[in-house]
């Protein structure tokens, strides 16, 4: 009977049938409890002998199935312990990391450099009113500025009588918005998108100006050629020249167009040296309308203005030929340009 209970428990193989086994034996109607039952019928010496054997069989039974569970436990856990290996020698998977947009990069600097001549940033939305980005400026609705400008404009529904809106052509609406917001004397500029209808190497229909203003009683057209050279100087990182040829813009008068100085070396542009010039900024005196439409006193108050394409000036920097590729988000070229990591 004894072999017969230990050879059951040795071969039970999970906690169900280790249970079951148990109740087999030791449960209420066990064999053993049955057989303990029996020992009241007995006489007292039967019982005494009897009573020990059992006593112990069942005690016997009862270590065996704790030490089986036990057992069966303990090989559960190796298991687990063997499948559930973690190899932490295994190098890490890389996980890739974002970096800033070389442009927002580049408009970072900028906004640096200009930090140190006193230029606070201002803002304006990139969806603007007809009135900022036209009218404000002195381009009357029939200018023929506004047609070279390819604007795109908002679409209104019939029956919405709103002013017209556009996709803001330049920044040149935020000199309107800062001079409102903060009055005179001012010196800001204003970083931003900008939209245009045009597209090829050197043209996106989406790109980024920089707004230069400077609004004081005296300000005049040398502090300009000065606030230039400085900052392109610094950009480059050397000395760089300018010329400034008259031009024509509406919203300043007198107006130039301002190149710096550079040279064509075996294909490759250097900045800052040579016999030839590039073009790069507009600018000019703030004209009386513009500081009018601001609610600026033109008897009072004067001062300069510029606006310059930062994505060109980007371009210049780093020796990127084409425009376009700034904004496809091509992890090679950026990585290749030194932009990713
Ligand atoms: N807004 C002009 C442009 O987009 C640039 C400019 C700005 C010219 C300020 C003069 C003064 O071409």
């Amino acid at each position: 009977l004894r072999q017969q209970w230990l050879d059951r428990i040795k071969s039970a193989a999970d906690p169900a049938s280790i249970e079951e086994v148990r109740l087999a034996a030791l449960g209420k109607k066990g064999e053993i409890s049955l057989k303990m039952r029996e020992l009241g019928k007995m006489t007292p010496e039967e019982r005494q002998t009897k009573g020990r054997a059992l006593n112990e069989l069942r005690d016997e039974i009862d270590t065996a199935l704790r030490a089986r569970k036990a057992a069966l436990e303990d090989a559960a856990l190796e298991t687990r312990l063997a499948e559930e290996w973690l190899d932490v020698t295994l190098p890490g998977r890389p996980r890739p990391q974002g970096t800033i947009h070389p442009i927002s990069q580049v408009m970072d600097e900028i906004a640096a450099i200009f930090a140190d001549m006193g230029f606070a940033v201002a803002e304006g939305p990139q969806v603007e009113s007809d009135w900022y980005n036209f009218d404000a400026l002195n381009i009357a609705p029939e200018h023929p500025a506004r047609q070279e400008h390819d604007t795109f404009f908002m679409h209104r529904a019939e029956g919405d009588d709103r002013p017209p809106h556009v996709l803001r052509t330049h920044t040149s609406p935020v000199q309107i918005r800062a001079m409102e917001e903060h009055g005179t004397p001012i010196r800001v500029i204003a970083p931003g998108r900008t939209y245009r209808m045009d597209m090829d190497q050197t043209h996106t229909p989406m790109f980024h100006q920089l707004e230069g203003l400077a609004i004081d009683r005296d300000i005049s057209m040398a502090n300009l050629k000065w606030v230039l050279e400085e900052f392109y100087s610094a950009f480059f990182g050397t000395r760089v020249k300018t010329r400034f040829r008259a031009s024509h813009f509406p919203f300043t008068e007198p107006s130039a167009e301002v190149d710096i100085q550079c040279s064509w070396e075996g294909g490759q542009l250097r900045v800052g040296e040579g016999d030839g010039w590039l073009e790069v900024t507009g600018s000019g005196m703030v004209h009386p309308h513009v500081l009018r439409s601001a609610g600026v006193d033109p008897d009072q108050w004067q001062g300069f203005a510029f606006g310059m394409g930062i994505d060109r000036l980007a371009m210049l920097k780093y020796g990127i030929p084409d425009l376009r590729a700034f904004f496809e988000s091509d992890l090679r070229w950026l990585r290749h340009y030194g932009f990713a990591a």
